[in-house]
């Protein structure tokens, strides 16, 4: 009779493993067309000085609107192809250098296109003391 030279649970570990493997390199990609995201860890923003009187303060990531007693915040990440929108305050609107895509302040919504999607609200919290905003990104 022939001996075997390796403990049968170590093969049904590695082989287990590998399954375990090929099953998750199979998955992933499946589950990212599905459109599964893993949930990113929040950031907090803290903002120390008062929106001018203007009502809105530019910050790199987005724009933080606080007038008619609301306030707000909207990225400034396009959903198009994700430029750097601006705020045109003659207009009341967010615009894409790029494509020029132009966006409703108040909703979100994509007001011109080729932008499909509306822009991502991040949460505010007004405070009475420092820091006056914190905004959840
Ligand atoms: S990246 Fe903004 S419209 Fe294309």
């Amino acid at each position: 009779m022939k001996k075997n030279h390796q403990p049968p649970e170590k093969g049904n570990t590695r082989r287990t493993f590998l399954t375990f493997l090929g099953t998750l390199a199979f998955l992933y990609p499946v589950l990212q067309f599905a459109g599964f995201k893993i949930p990113k860890k929040p950031t907090y923003v803290n903002i120390s000085k008062p929106v001018p009187a203007t009502g809105y303060l530019v910050t790199t990531g987005f724009i933080l609107f606080d007038r008619d007693n609301k306030c707000w915040a909207l990225s400034r990440t396009c959903t198009h192809l994700g430029c750097k929108l601006n705020y045109q305050e003659d207009k009341d609107i967010l615009e894409c250098p790029c494509h020029q895509s132009r966006f409703n302040v108040e909703t979100g919504q994509v007001v011109k296109g080729p932008a499909q999607k509306p822009l991502t609200f991040l949460s505010v919290e007004k405070r009475q003391d420092d820091p006056l905003y914190v905004v959840t990104t």
